[in-house]
């Protein structure tokens, strides 16, 4: 259905290597977890394969992407592709890709910011950025095993350490990330209470 084919193509062209093997492993994770979760496989591999499409794409060919989107000139700024390239390859991935599928084009654009209410196969390609094969950092193996039960755990923990950033520097916090926190925290929690409550 999907022509993978230029999909690699189109990956080559528009990354680095290491990006490039990064988008692999995300793509691989996803379909792991999508197998786990009864997901769409393939979806959950060309939303994670194409995640980062955007991530080095000089700010001009960003705008050129954008010139039929509604954007905000005065928040989308060169500096601003680390919360943006998600919006900015959902964009590319329908308009150069042709990828018509809404679910797929959301995990690419809510991969950065997250937002309320995230699907499945958000969530998957969310949680699979965060834990791929090439990611290191303290706590990663807690992380990858607590993703078999319960994707939000690491979801909620990037969400809360990108606000504390954000915080720290005195920057405007995404509407879109604090939403996506407060929907996930208040799920869980009253998940838990359900629970106790039997
Ligand atoms: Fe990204
Ligand atoms: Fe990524």
């Amino acid at each position: 259905m999907y022509n993978l084919e230029q999909i690699n193509e189109e990956l080559k062209k528009n990354l680095s290597r290491e990006r490039y093997i990064h988008c692999l492993n995300v793509a691989n994770q996803a379909v792991e977890l999508a197998g786990l979760y009864k997901a769409d496989e393939e979806s959950a591999f060309v939303a994670g394969v194409l995640h980062d499409i955007a991530k080095e794409m000089p700010y001009s060919k960003q705008l050129e992407i954008l010139q039929n989107e509604n954007y905000d000139p005065s928040t989308f700024t060169p500096k601003s592709n680390k919360i943006y390239h998600g919006w900015v390859g959902s964009v590319y991935a329908k308009n150069i890709l042709n990828i018509q599928d809404q679910d797929i084009l959301n995990a690419i654009r809510y991969h950065t910011t997250g937002r309320a209410n995230m699907s499945l196969l958000e969530r998957i390609v969310f949680a699979s950025d965060c834990i791929s094969l090439d990611r290191k950092y303290d706590g990663i193996e807690y992380f990858r095993e607590a993703c078999k039960v319960n994707l939000d755990i690491v979801i909620i923990d990037k969400l809360s350490n990108a606000m504390h950033k954000y915080i720290e520097k005195q920057k405007i916090i995404v509407q879109d990330t604090y939403e996506a926190y407060n929907y996930l925290v208040d799920y869980n929690n009253k998940k838990l209470e359900r629970r106790y409550a039997k």
